[in-house]
C-alpha cells in the first residue's frame, strides 16, 4: 500500500508535502508531483499537509489510474525534497475538475 498524488495537484503544486516525507519519495513533474509507491512507507504524514487535498491512500477505491501514473512518472521525473514556489495561480486552480485531461504535462520538473 502507498499514498498517491491525484488530480487536484495538477497546476496547484503547493509542495508542502515534500518537506514532511521521511523517505523523500516525491518526484517532480512540470506541473504536479507524484509519489514513488515502492518507496512510500505509508506513514500518512503528507496527506493532511496538502492544501489541495490531493494526496490519498491507494486503499481508497477508484485510484488505480493514479497509482499507475504515480508509479510511471516517479521512475522518470527527478526527486524533490525542498519546497519551491507554487504557481502564481495555484489558488485559482484549486478545486477545478478534470485537470488530468486539460492540463497534465509529462515533462519533468527541475527537482531539488
Ligand atoms: Fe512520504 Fe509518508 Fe507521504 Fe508516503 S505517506 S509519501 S512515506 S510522507
Ligand atoms: Fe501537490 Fe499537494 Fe504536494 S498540491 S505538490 S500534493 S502539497
Amino acid at each position: 500500500m502507498a499514498y498517491v498524488v491525484t488530480d487536484n495537484c495538477i497546476r496547484c503544486k503547493f509542495m508542502d508535502c515534500v518537506e514532511v516525507c521521511p523517505v523523500d519519495c516525491f518526484y517532480e513533474g512540470e506541473n504536479m508531483l507524484v509519489i514513488n509507491p515502492n518507496e512510500c512507507i505509508d506513514c500518512g504524514v503528507c496527506e493532511p499537509e496538502c492544501p489541495a487535498e490531493a494526496i490519498l491512500p491507494d486503499t481508497e477505491g477508484g485510484l488505480e489510474q493514479w497509482l499507475e501514473l504515480n508509479a510511471k512518472y516517479s521512475a522518470e521525473w527527478p526527486n524533490i525534497t525542498l519546497k519551491g514556489e507554487a504557481p502564481a495561480d495555484a489558488q485559482e486552480m484549486n478545486g477545478e475538475e478534470g485537470k488530468l485531461e486539460k492540463y497534465f504535462s509529462p515533462e519533468p520538473g527541475e527537482g531539488s
